[in-house]
């Protein structure tokens, strides 16, 4: 018998399992694309040092941007400590039908968390790499958007699992890196810069959050100048950030105020970047 004549020998139960395995991975991506499709802009809340208030700043940006009449939506990839259906105050949770979940409302923004798939807010959850990977995909592939003109994303702090799979999986159209004015987070800062850049994704601009007298101001300049990003502005200490029962922006003009020129700077950055590759056109 020769090699064309020789019937097809059937797979083995590992190649079909090798087989299957590709297969579901190939969906998901497929599934979680049409999930993310009708989102006109992806921007994530980023920065490697841990209470620098990345939550406070994607929840604050989430609802100036709703503010102006535009349809945003939340998300929080932080596995460990979820909290920004919190500090949005999301009454409700998302419903959730025949596998899909709908993100809860809060503030006129879409919000959907890790946070809504503990059992118990006390717990902590414990994964490891691709259990993170799994479960973020998994809930990337579950949540209905529907049309948004952006989708915040908050992301835990450190240049670990959550970070990757998403800039991975999301195709994000940029970051926006959240600093303090103290020497520590200016470092930690310029290490998640380096480590978006490894991912190909643009940098945004870098925010100071909590300049004034009690820690300073001016690690943000410092910082945007070194990494060669563009520097969006400062984001007072304040009290009025202790009354919890609503976005801060919400509360005080003036904080609103400067998230107000923050997206001007988000968007101005997002405009360059949409024109870069149409200027090397022929
Ligand atoms: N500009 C500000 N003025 C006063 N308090 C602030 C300001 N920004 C954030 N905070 C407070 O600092 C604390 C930490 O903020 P937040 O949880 O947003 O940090 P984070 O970077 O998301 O932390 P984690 O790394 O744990 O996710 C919160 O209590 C928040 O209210
Ligand atoms: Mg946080």
């Amino acid at each position: 018998m020769t090699e064309q004549q020789r019937p097809p020998r059937s797979m083995n139960p590992q190649e079909q399992a090798r087989l299957e395995a590709i297969k579901r991975s190939w969906q998901q991506r497929r599934q979680i694309s049409d999930r993310i499709g009708h989102i006109k802009a992806k921007v994530g809340v980023y920065s490697g040092k841990g209470g620098v208030g990345k939550t406070t700043v994607a929840v604050n940006l989430a609802v100036a941007l709703a503010q102006q009449g535009l349809a945003v939506g939340l998300l929080d990839v932080d596995i460990d400590c979820p909290n920004a259906h919190k500090v949005i105050e999301a009454q409700e949770a998302p419903a959730y039908a025949g596998g899909i979940f709908t993100p809860a409302q809060a503030w006129g923004v879409k919000v959907m968390s890790m946070g809504y798939l503990q059992q118990n807010e006390d717990e902590a959850i414990v994964m490891r790499g691709p259990m993170i990977h799994n479960v973020i995909n998994q809930f990337l592939e579950s949540t209905n958007w529907g049309d948004l003109d952006y989708l915040i994303v908050d992301l835990p702090p450190g240049t670990s699992d959550a970070p990757l799979t998403v800039m991975q999986t999301l195709q994000m159209d940029g970051f926006v890196i959240v600093t303090t004015p103290q020497r520590l987070a200016k470092l930690d800062a310029k290490r998640s810069i380096n480590m978006i850049r490894k991912m190909n994704v643009p940098v945004l601009g870098v925010v100071e959050n909590m300049s004034g007298d009690v820690f300073g101001r001016g690690a943000g300049e410092e910082l945007a100048q070194e990494a060669g990003v563009e520097f969006l502005g400062h984001l007072e200490l304040r009290q009025e950030y202790r009354k919890e029962d609503r976005p801060t922006v919400l509360v005080s003009k003036k904080v609103m105020d400067e998230y107000r020129a923050v997206i001007a700077g988000i968007l101005r950055q997002m405009e360059a970047l949409a024109k870069a590759p149409a200027s090397g056109a022929p």
